[in-house]
């Protein structure tokens, strides 16, 4: 099992209570909405690699949001960059050792439920783990419990608090099925088909296995889905990354609103 690496002080004196994961192109909220204590980049920390995604910087920002003290991981390791289940989710182990008991994960999706527009949020109500394993494969007992309960993955309670502030604010939000592949391909027409018989709504490469760990490891979950394009097949034209950067970065000003709030709503 890999060893947890050690952290500065600094940080382990801050303690911070709220995680956040920034996917693709949403590196900037934690920029925007700290006031920020300190950051360690990845690199810096034994074992861990740097992120090598265009949109993923590779550190750990952290700092105060609203009398909150908030942890962000700008940037995440993926699957498909060849990391181990093991070494991607990691970090979520490093968060849950610091004292963090609510995890937001954010990532870009493919939208696969037909009325979801590009530019949309989804807020993940379940997911389907279509990556052909699972992060706590081959960990000892030590990491926790082995066969964890997976029938409430995200935080009902939250879901509910953040379906009524967005009501409130008369800010859109699904509430769907996120299924992870492992990309980075993207998908085929006839494999986005098959996902919207599974019950998919929403399709994308990461997030998972982060939410598997942090469940293992007790912490409550919210998982935020921005719908940068329709899902292969969907609509006219090839799917890029370029094209995921490109709506994320349109729906900033409305993104961060709802990140935010996701975390001054956590208890
Ligand atoms: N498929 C998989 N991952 C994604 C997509 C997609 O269409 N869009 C953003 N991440």
């Amino acid at each position: 099992m890999l060893p947890l690496p050690s952290l500065p002080d600094q940080l382990v004196e801050f303690r911070p209570e709220l995680g956040v994961v920034l996917g693709s192109g949403l590196g900037f909220f934690a920029e925007e909405q700290l006031e920020i204590v300190g950051r360690i980049a990845y690199t810096d920390l034994d074992g861990l690699p740097a992120a090598t995604v265009p949109g993923h910087s590779g550190q750990f920002i952290y700092g105060r949001m609203r009398g909150r003290k908030v942890i962000c991981m700008q940037g995440r390791l993926h699957y498909y960059e060849g990391y181990s289940m093991e070494l991607l989710t990691l970090p979520i182990r490093l968060l849950a050792s610091l004292g963090v008991s609510t995890l937001v994960l954010t990532n870009a999706a493919g939208g696969i439920n037909p009325a979801y527009r590009p530019g949309d949020f989804m807020l993940i109500a379940d997911h389907i783990n279509f990556l052909g394993t699972n992060p706590l494969i081959g960990l000892s007992a030590l990491a926790g419990p082995r066969f964890p309960d997976m029938s409430a993955v995200y935080d009902p309670v939250l879901r509910r608090r953040i379906r009524d502030w967005a009501a409130e604010e008369n800010l859109s939000l699904n509430e769907g099925t996120y299924l992870a592949t492992t990309g980075p391909s993207f998908e085929t027409p006839a494999e986005i088909r098959a996902f919207a018989t599974l019950g998919a709504d929403a399709v994308g490469m990461s997030t998972v296995p982060e939410a598997i760990v942090a469940r293992q490891q007790g912490m409550s979950v919210v998982g935020l889905s921005c719908i940068t394009n329709a899902a292969a097949g969907l609509s006219t034209g090839p799917l890029s990354h370029e094209e995921v950067a490109a709506t994320a970065d349109r729906v900033r000003e409305p993104l961060v609103r709802l990140l935010a709030a996701a975390l001054t709503l956590a208890d």
